[in-house]
């Protein structure tokens, strides 16, 4: 048969509330173009992020109803613990309430002011964590990772090169080395098994830790099985046991992979960094066998991680992205190739050639298509990781201008992939109306989800 449909049925449905062109446009101006500050009430397809809006199978809540909610040595902590020890094979698992507090512990344990850390790409909580800690984050991704058309496999991968480059003459201590898998930052293109093989070698031969930020470790997996030579008899469980393997801990957020709404945990091998962490768990997150998460939160995500590897979930979930995919680039919209994980991350500079990086092409993209249809992305580009210099102008990103839409797991069905596509289109056709944006107010840290924004005069 050709085809393939979700490997799931619905159980539970929630009422998607429709609005119309004329009630957005209104909604958008009191959310000061920001889609972040926008009611989800008021969103009818929500791609604004995978990140903890999944829906958990009946497996998960079934699992939910046996946590056991012990303050200390809770069962599902066990059940959790060993499951991740399983999976990921690291001695120590660390619960956080989410991937960003695993990131806050690890950065807090290990990095000092003036250090620096290398990574494919750091995702935005990632580099402001290691800036909060007055360090540098530095961004290696291969030269292919930064250009939206160039058709490989594995852009994802971290530049071992510069790389070596960075090693042989540091500009700083360097605690740790990361690679993030997928690449989110850079289109969720997956890191291949022989580039995370040799920047562990590398970080070794330095004697530097080497740390996964393992959010979307399943997907990754898939295409290891999928594209790199020598993997494809290799089962999931098998791929990710010897991506890890390469590893001395990692940082996850369970919310992506973990198939739960909320939950992240940190993982290490090392024995007195893990009492480190754990120290500073209690004070910030909670008691080591829960982390900031419920008994019953850790049932759902052992239950979760499992479900994130089984072959037919991600045959249908980066089967899904490539069918969007498909659709964009056959109406001539560039988007980031070839397709990866959990997102479509769309060339807002190509849609919008007439809107100049200053005036934020990829939010003003994001606006459109929610005033257009409802749907709700996220830019990742100059407002995501430009700044504002101290006497007010902006200093755009270097890399693209991107906006991504991210597909929450098991949640939406072909069509409304099919509305969001037509949405997408339409705004194509009209692109030559889209009119640039400015900042109006802003933070200094994350500033994409609070900042608001006013129309530009063209
Ligand atoms: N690392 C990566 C690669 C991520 O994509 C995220 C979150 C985090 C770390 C932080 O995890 O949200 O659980 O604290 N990404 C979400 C996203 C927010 O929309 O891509 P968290």
């Amino acid at each position: 048969m050709k085809t393939l449909f979700e490997p799931f049925k619905i159980k539970m449905v929630e009422a998607i509330r429709k609005t119309t062109v004329s009630q957005r446009i209104k909604i958008l101006e009191a959310a000061h173009f920001n889609p972040f500050l926008i009611r989800a009430d008021d969103v009818m397809i929500d791609f604004l992020t995978d990140s903890g809006t999944g829906s958990m199978s009946d497996q998960q809540w079934a699992a939910i109803m046996v946590g056991d909610e012990a303050y200390a040595g809770s069962k599902s902590y066990y059940h959790f613990r060993d499951t991740v020890q399983d999976i990921t094979g690291f001695k120590h698992i660390i619960p956080t309430h989410q991937g960003r507090a695993a990131e806050h512990i690890l950065f807090a344990c290990v990095v000092q002011a003036g250090d620096h850390v290398p990574n494919n790409t750091h995702f935005d909580t990632t580099r402001a964590n290691i800036e909060y800690a007055e360090a540098v984050a530095v961004d290696l991704p291969i030269p292919e990772g930064l250009k939206p058309s160039a058709n490989l496999p594995f852009k994802g991968n971290i530049d071992l090169d510069q790389l070596n480059d960075l090693l042989v003459s540091p500009p700083g201590k360097i605690p740790l080395g990361m690679i993030t898998v997928t690449n989110n930052a850079e289109g969720g293109q997956p890191v291949s098994m022989e580039n995370i093989r040799e920047t562990s070698a590398v970080l070794k031969e330095n004697g530097i830790p080497f740390f996964l930020d393992a959010c979307r470790f399943a997907e990754n997996a898939y295409f290891i099985q999928r594209d790199e030579p020598g993997y494809q008899d290799k089962s999931i469980d098998e791929i990710c046991r010897e991506m890890f393997s390469y590893a001395d801990g990692c940082t996850m957020s369970a919310k992506k992979d973990g198939m739960v709404n909320i939950g992240g945990f940190l993982a290490v091998n090392d024995d007195d960094l893990a009492t480190k962490a754990r120290n500073l768990l209690v004070l910030t997150e909670g008691f080591p066998s829960y982390g900031g998460l419920a008994g019953r939160d850790l049932e759902a995500l052992a239950v979760g991680l499992r479900e994130a590897m089984q072959d037919d979930y991600l045959e249908y979930r980066i089967r899904t992205v490539a069918y969007m995919g498909e659709r964009l680039l056959s109406k001539g919209i560039e988007i980031v190739q070839p397709t990866g994980g959990h997102a479509i991350f769309i060339d807002a500079q190509y849609f919008y050639p007439h809107i100049p990086k200053t005036s934020f092409p990829g939010q003003v993209l994001a606006c459109d298509l929610y005033r257009r249809g409802g749907v709700r992305c996220v830019e990742i580009g100059s407002v995501m990781f430009g700044k504002q210099e101290p006497d007010g102008s902006e200093r755009p990103y270097e890399g693209p201008e991107l906006v991504r839409l991210a597909f929450p797991r098991r949640t939406y069905t072909q069509s409304h992939f099919d509305y969001a596509i037509e949405t997408i289109i339409q705004a194509f056709e009209n692109r030559d109306q889209a009119q640039g944006l400015h900042i109006t107010r802003q933070t200094k840290f994350l500033r994409h989800f609070t900042a608001h924004f006013g129309l530009s005069q063209s």
